[in-house]
């Protein structure tokens, strides 16, 4: 990158005391220019202990919704507030009445893709990284997984002794990367193995050879003897793994592995939202949640981090 921008991004950062918090699916430039780059459980593990007064979350909005809920104190902006995830608004409130009214040891477990309204309403939050080991510690026997379907069928197959309900929310992004996928993949690279991220669906996670969150992708093929890998998941995932893993080669399928949302943050919006902040135009793409909205959702993410 351009040496007089990155200079610029490194003084507005201490200038207006901010930290910059950024996913794996954001574009790797902005990675690069991010204090912490982290997958989504990482993330709000991190968010709950920035020191800086004002926090810029690079990536969608349940995710800087998240740091806000863990920062009610703090300035939680985005660079596009427009950035979005379409499945986190595949839930409902009334789904979930329905739900509760319907059984009496029921767990509503939320996957933090979601709004911060449907969290108010949830018991406990995951993520991919930790829904098994959450969920495996809850006491209750019927669990109400909201929003995504895919996700919950993965960790189900797990806990055979809860009655999992499902809901019917996914991620575009990954339900697209089919079986036929991992056949073209199989073909195109023989020596490479094929990671997944579990927002793909069962008949795919089924032929993979390793499935995590984002993290424990990098993680698991950073460890591995192996040499070529095939990346079901978007593919902003490259950009660490390529940096961590020089000597090795990583692919994707035959088809876009893209999030437009997580694509709409770009370094021009991220320059613009630092210098923003502290001045009144921050409110433009700033995350705004009432004191009432912060405490009802503060008490499923904080649960996830402890039961974690
Ligand atoms: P993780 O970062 O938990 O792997 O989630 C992936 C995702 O889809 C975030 O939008
Ligand atoms: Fe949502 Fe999928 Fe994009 Fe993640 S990759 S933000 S789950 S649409």
């Amino acid at each position: 990158m351009d040496k007089a921008l990155l200079e610029k991004i490194e003084k507005l950062k201490k200038e207006k005391d901010v930290v910059i918090l950024a996913h794996y699916y954001v574009d790797g430039q902005v990675q690069d220019i991010a204090d912490f780059v982290g997958d989504s459980f990482a993330l709000a593990k991190k968010a709950s202990q920035v020191t800086q007064a004002n926090i810029l979350f690079c990536g969608v909005k349940f995710m800087g919704e998240s740091a806000k809920v863990l920062n009610p104190e703090k300035t939680v902006a985005m660079p596009d507030i427009y950035a979005d995830c379409p499945m986190a608004h595949m839930a409902t409130v009334e789904k979930i009445k329905e739900a509760k009214a319907k059984y009496d040891d029921l767990a509503v477990v939320c996957y933090v893709n979601s709004t911060e309204e449907i969290k108010e309403y949830s018991d406990v939050c995951v993520t991919s990284s930790n829904a098994q080991k959450v969920v495996g510690n809850l006491k209750e026997k019927n669990i109400y997984f909201v929003p995504d379907e895919n996700l919950a069928r993965y960790i189900a197959k797990f806990m055979p002794e809860k009655n999992f309900i499902f809901n019917d929310g996914f991620c575009h992004v990954h339900k697209a990367l089919t079986v036929e996928d991992v056949a073209k993949a199989r073909e195109d690279h023989p020596d490479a193995l094929i990671l997944a991220h579990p927002e793909c669906v069962m008949a795919t996670l089924d032929l993979v050879d390793y499935i995590g969150s984002t993290k424990q992708i990098i993680e698991y093929a950073t460890a591995s003897d192996k040499k070529e890998f095939v990346i079901f998941s978007e593919m902003g995932v490259l950009h660490e793994l390529e940096k961590r893993n020089p000597d090795k080669k990583f692919y994707l399928s035959s088809h876009d592995q893209i999030c437009p949302n997580m694509k709409k943050v770009t370094i021009d919006n991220v320059v613009t939202a630092l210098e923003r902040f502290n001045t009144p135009d921050i409110a433009e793409t700033e995350i705004v949640l009432t004191p009432s909205q912060v405490e009802a959702a503060k008490t499923p993410l904080k649960r996830m981090l402890e039961l974690s």
